[in-house]
């Protein structure tokens, strides 16, 4: 193989965590504590007024909080909750909702 290769390979495994960014469960539950109020003890929140999160993608969560953060995504009320949120308090509070029960169906 030729050394170029070799160093564009390297170059795209040095950079592959970036795109993998993970946040970490355990800090964002400490972080959901806010949260709670409205979307409930685990995500699973008990009236149809608040969506519910847990056991919802990490990526679809991280995503949402960023996009209400970065005004794309308006709603004045998530729009305050994310306002002091650093990307780090969003990717774990994305892992910690992911890590929860998710809605199932029941036959
Ligand atoms: C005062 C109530 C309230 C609090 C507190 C709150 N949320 Fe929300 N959240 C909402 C409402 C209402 C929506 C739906 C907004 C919309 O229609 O976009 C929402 C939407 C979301 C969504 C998008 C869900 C989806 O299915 O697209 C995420 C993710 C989320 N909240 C995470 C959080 C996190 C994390 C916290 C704590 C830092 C938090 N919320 C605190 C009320 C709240």
């Amino acid at each position: 193989m030729k050394k170029q290769a070799l160093v564009a390979l390297a170059a795209l495994a040095l950079s592959a965590p970036a795109f993998a960014a993970k946040g970490n469960a355990e800090a964002g539950k400490a972080k959901a504590e806010p949260c709670k109020a409205c979307h409930g003890e685990s995500g699973s929140s008990a009236t149809p007024d608040f969506p519910r999160i847990g056991g919802q993608h990490a990526d679809y969560l991280a995503v949402a909080l960023r996009h209400y953060k970065l005004g794309k995504r308006k709603n004045p009320i998530m729009a305050g909750q994310v306002a002091n949120l650093s990307e780090k308090d969003m990717l774990d509070l994305a892992a910690w909702y992911a890590s929860q029960a998710g809605l199932a169906i029941k036959y």
